[in-house]
């Protein structure tokens, strides 16, 4: 067969298999976004504040705009450390390490710290990074049922009592604070108990809990913890580019955890270091951001008001604490016929559906500028599509 037939042969694989994908109502495009934010993940509104947009300006003319290289070889500047410095001291931590994005910072994570005689046991809902670092990693994935932390004890347990795993072996136990497409969180306390009974390495993701919950927006750690039962905790994944308005991952650990991160994250060694005014200005949002506390009380306030008001006109939305509201559909084909009808009266609201969540619907996620009012007009405007429903 020449090249060219092999050429055409993998087209037609792929034409193949993306008509499969739309035929199940899977298929995904990249839209320009229009109407009400309902869907982002910026929480306080800060990727749109003017504030941050002039600091970030400001920030710009103080160092070059790329970084140049890698922070090994060129690209580490002092506004990088200092920046990791007062996000450690933010969040209780002896150190921390900065990342292109939180994808990374969790898949790079995991993939450091495990092999294949690592066994991680991780929620079946947590975020696709973290699935990924363990697939990469070559560990043994142990899933348990969302939330459900018995089950999570069983298995670990089972697992020590196994012969044929031999009882030195490292495990992991990872778990998003607050789930993205859920807006559920576990019981942290527990899981820092269970760590500590079995001796695991806990990673928790704090992703969407940053800057919402939490003294000052710490994340949810912060809420639920002690200090002491924090500190027993090896790893603490944030992203930049949800509360924080800007983009970038940080991983919060202790001074010989980051040590070792340098030493052998693969995608911190071996990839440009973000641009330098990512750094300075992820810092000037974390001094807005401890300062948000009214922005704070309205998300989750807006928040209630829009699970009490779908709950009384007979939507199926699931039993949230936090800004993320996902509204449960029956099938694929539901959720884009809704997305698609708000979309064209001014609502953005986004369908997520298989294989990112396992059951398909609407992901309603708050921002602190929204008004009451809009949130009324959202309820209002899910009764009408409803209505017009074949
Ligand atoms: C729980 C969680 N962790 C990590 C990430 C990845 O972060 P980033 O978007 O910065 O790559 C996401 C993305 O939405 C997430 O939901």
């Amino acid at each position: 067969m020449t090249f060219w037939d092999q050429m055409t042969s993998h087209w037609q694989e792929i034409s193949a298999e993306l008509e499969k994908i739309r035929t199940k109502n899977l298929y995904r495009q990249c839209k320009v976004s229009s109407g009400i934010d309902f869907c982002s993940n910026d929480y306080l509104g800060l990727a749109k504040s003017g504030l941050l947009e002039e600091k970030m300006k400001e920030n710009l003319s103080q160092d070059t705009l790329g970084s140049t290289a890698a922070r090994l070889i060129k690209g580490h500047r002092q506004s990088m450390e200092d920046w990791e410095r007062k996000f450690s001291e933010f969040v209780g931590a002896g150190a921390s390490l900065s990342l292109a994005n939180g994808y990374v910072a969790n898949m790079g994570l995991i993939d450091t710290i495990a092999d294949s005689r690592t066994a991680v046991f991780t929620d079946r809902l947590n975020h696709a990074s973290i699935l990924d670092g363990i697939r990469i990693s070559g560990a043994i994935k142990k899933y348990y049922d969302h939330l459900d932390l018995d089950h999570l004890e069983e298995q670990v347990s089972k697992w020590d009592r196994d012969p044929a795993s031999p009882g030195k072996r490292k495990k992991i136990i990872v778990s998003e604070t607050l789930f993205s497409m859920d807006g559920d969180k576990p019981d942290i306390r527990r899981l820092v108990e269970i760590k500590k009974k079995y001796d695991c390495v806990l990673i928790l993701d704090e992703a969407h809990s940053f800057g919402v919950f939490g003294k000052e927006g710490r994340g949810m750690c912060f809420e639920d913890l002690s200090r002491e039962e924090m500190d027993s905790i090896e790893y603490r994944v944030y992203t930049l580019g949800k509360s924080l308005g800007l983009e970038g991952g940080i991983i919060a650990t202790t001074e010989l955890g980051r040590e070792h991160l340098v030493n052998r994250m693969r995608p911190f060694i071996f990839s440009t270091a973000p641009m330098p005014m990512i750094f300075t200005t992820a810092s000037d949002s974390l001094d807005l951001i401890r300062d948000m506390e009214k922005e704070r009380e309205h998300l989750l306030h807006i928040a209630s008001i829009l699970r009490d008001g779908l709950a009384r006109e007979g939507f199926s939305v699931s039993s949230t604490v936090s800004q993320i509201v996902p509204i449960l559909m029956d099938t694929e084909e539901e959720a884009l016929y809704y997305s698609a009808e708000l979309r064209k009266i001014g609502f953005d609201v986004i369908a997520i559906r298989p294989p990112t969540v396992p059951t398909p619907r609407l992901r309603v996620s708050l921002n602190a500028l929204l008004t009451e009012k809009e949130i009324l007009s959202l309820i209002e405007a899910l009764v009408v599509v409803r209505r017009t429903k074949r």
